[in-house]
């Protein structure tokens, strides 16, 4: 690792987790710990806990725990080198130069966003090259201006294996660099090849005006439609916003998230320079993250078809926790000249009915409760009476789900006209509901109070345990020696190859290790060693209670379970069955070892 730990020791050391939480989250005392809402989750009662003695996060809701790093890393959507020097500025640390991030890989990624500006210039000058014709006159019936084919750098990838190879090679690149930035493709004899080949291209710029990637499309029918950069550690999907560079500077009060990276384009064109997409992904947290960066309201304008129509309604789940507002906005199918009904994407609609219409539909959005009242609606015939009553119902669900009492009654008043019905027989269902919804949260709550997490096998499925019964005591192990560091004198040979569970077993390694340096011996030290999910599961660890009177017993019995259950496994090597002798010998006061 490229940080010094001494370096991150002192870092720990001066750094408070609750100082920096406290700068994202309000928290409340509660016992030993402070409590508030989750800030990766979206949540109503508080699950997510500080524990100041022990310096780390833990939230049992979704499960994310850590120390003080990996909460600016999650929250700040830093790497760790990244999220290490914000929390040094913090503190008045200066870290080392050599030493911040990994140099060399910072290089590489430097030498890949060179290349790949290099290759959108390339593939953008092949427009005027014969080679380029197809893709230009493709652009022509796409109808992008040349204006906005310069905006967003489009491009052409000749009909050929090796063009851009070449050109690269001219520039200095090599066959290493054109494999790592995904531009080039390995082949069977040894040689690589042009991955993107007559095609359409479209250069990922972020919002630094990096170019971190391509995507790319046919112009005949063939498949893929569109092929991307491969997934890389600058090109991530689950991160990429497309138009989001352009987007970001946008006068207009909102986002519209579109499907298609052309429909980015198209809408940009037509004066909507607020448009973003995804990379064909549905919408992450990571993505909703980013957003609530840049605007405090999101319009959803996806296909009018059963996938846009899912797509949607996953958003506006995803987006109920967002901290900005969340629009919908709908397309009409389009009449074709034979009669037919077909859906159309925001290109297609700016094509056919120009800007202006699509400017009405635009503050003709309606939020996400209307949204969704209307697909509801829209699935009943309201003349029927049995089809009002599962009307209702449904509706009812949605309206008492919704936290202000004045957007309750206000679309309660909505329902109940439709389905004609009094205003007041609805408010008495929804209350219903929201007295059934309350009581399983009690219920729910009540549980998880009665449900130890210790009694939880770690989500990740490498991480489960094997042997239930010895992790448990691995568990209360490493429990009692982050409680304090006085019982590793205590450990009576315990072994790490003792251990049923290859990360509980890591941890009782490094703590070892760490003792025996002397520093520090808290989890919050072992950040950049374990990976976010292990750090998950080790906070979730730490939360069971654990008494000081009680430790030593306690650490005691962990130990003899752990051996009985290695020694069940055969797992004892000839030198810890040695180990394990002596410590008996011990136990009897050394007389003989023969006195049970
Ligand atoms: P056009 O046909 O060019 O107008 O594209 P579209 O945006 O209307 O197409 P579609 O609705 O099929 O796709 C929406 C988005 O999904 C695209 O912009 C791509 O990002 C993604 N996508 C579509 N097809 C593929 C594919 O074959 N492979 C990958 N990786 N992504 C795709
Ligand atoms: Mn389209």
């Amino acid at each position: 690792m490229a940080i010094p730990e001494q370096f991150l020791d002192e870092l720990n050391a001066r750094t408070d987790i609750l100082d920096v939480v406290s700068g994202y989250v309000t928290l409340n005392k509660k016992g030993a710990n402070y409590w508030g809402l989750c800030p990766f989750h979206h949540e109503k009662t508080p699950s997510f806990s500080v524990s100041p003695d022990k310096q780390i996060f833990h939230c049992f809701g979704c499960g994310k725990g850590g120390g003080v790093i990996r909460f600016v890393m999650e929250m700040e959507n830093l790497s760790f080198p990244d999220a290490v020097a914000n929390l040094a500025r913090r503190v008045g640390m200066e870290v080392p130069q050599q030493q911040y991030g990994d140099k060399e890989r910072r290089q590489r990624r430097e030498r890949v966003l060179a290349l790949n500006k290099e290759a959108a210039r390339f593939y953008h000058r092949n427009l005027e090259r014969p080679q380029g014709a197809q893709v230009a006159a493709y652009i022509g019936k796409r109808r992008i201006s040349r204006r906005f084919v310069n905006r967003f750098g489009l491009g052409a990838a000749a009909d050929a294996w090796d063009t851009l190879i070449k050109a690269m090679a001219a520039k200095g690149y090599d066959k290493a660099d054109l494999l790592e930035a995904g531009l080039a493709v390995a082949g069977k004899n040894g040689g690589i090849y042009d991955k993107f080949r007559n095609r359409l291209m479209l250069p990922v710029i972020d919002v630094r005006g990096d170019v971190i990637g391509f995507t790319s499309r046919v112009m005949d029918g063939s498949a893929p439609k569109y092929l991307n950069t491969p997934e890389t550690a600058l090109f991530k999907k689950r991160s990429i916003l497309y138009g989001l560079n352009y987007a970001k500077n946008t006068k207009r009060p909102n986002m519209i998230l579109v499907e298609g990276n052309i429909d980015v384009i198209t809408l940009h064109q037509a004066g909507f320079d607020n448009a973003v997409a995804t990379m064909g992904t549905a919408l992450t947290e990571e993505h909703v993250r980013i957003l609530s960066r840049y605007t405090r309201e999101l319009v959803l304008c996806y296909d009018n078809d059963n996938a846009g129509k899912d797509a949607t309604q996953r958003a506006i789940a995803l987006l109920r926790g967002a901290q900005f507002a969340v629009k919908v906005l709908q397309l009409p199918r389009r009449r074709t000249d034979g009669g037919e009904l077909v859906k159309q994407d925001a290109d297609d609609f700016i094509k056919y009915q120009g800007a202006e219409a699509f400017e009405g539909l635009l503050g003709r959005s309606e939020n996400s409760v209307e949204y969704r009242l209307g697909e509801v609606r829209a699935k009943y015939d309201l003349d029927q009476d049995e089809a009002r009553a599962a009307y209702l119902q449904e509706a009812a669900a949605i309206i008492a789900a919704l936290p202000s009492p004045v957007e309750r009654e206000i679309y309660g008043g909505r329902v109940a006209e439709a389905a004609r019905v009094s205003a007041g027989s609805v408010e008495q269902e929804v209350e219903r509901l929201r007295r059934r919804r309350a009581k399983e949260a009690r219920r729910k709550e009540e549980r998880q109070a009665l449900t130890p997490t210790m009694s939880l096998q770690p989500a990740r499925r490498e991480l489960r345990y094997t042997n239930v019964r010895s992790a448990r005591a691995e568990e209360g192990v490493l429990r009692v020696l982050l409680l304090d560091g006085d019982y590793f004198d205590q450990l009576e040979g315990l072994e790490p190859s003792m251990f049923s569970s290859p990360l509980l077993g890591k941890v009782y390694q490094l703590l070892l290790q760490r003792h025996q340096a002397g520093r520090p011996c808290t989890l919050s030290a072992l950040e950049g060693v374990l990976e976010g999910p292990e750090m998950d599961h080790l906070t979730a660890v730490l939360q069971a209670p654990l008494s000081r009177g009680s430790a030593a017993q306690a650490l005691e019995d962990y130990i003899g379970v752990i051996r009985q259950e290695a020694e069940g496994r055969g797992g004892l090597s000839q030198e810890e069955e040695l180990l394990r002798m002596r410590a008996r010998f011990k136990e009897t006061k050394g007389y003989g070892g023969k006195g049970q």
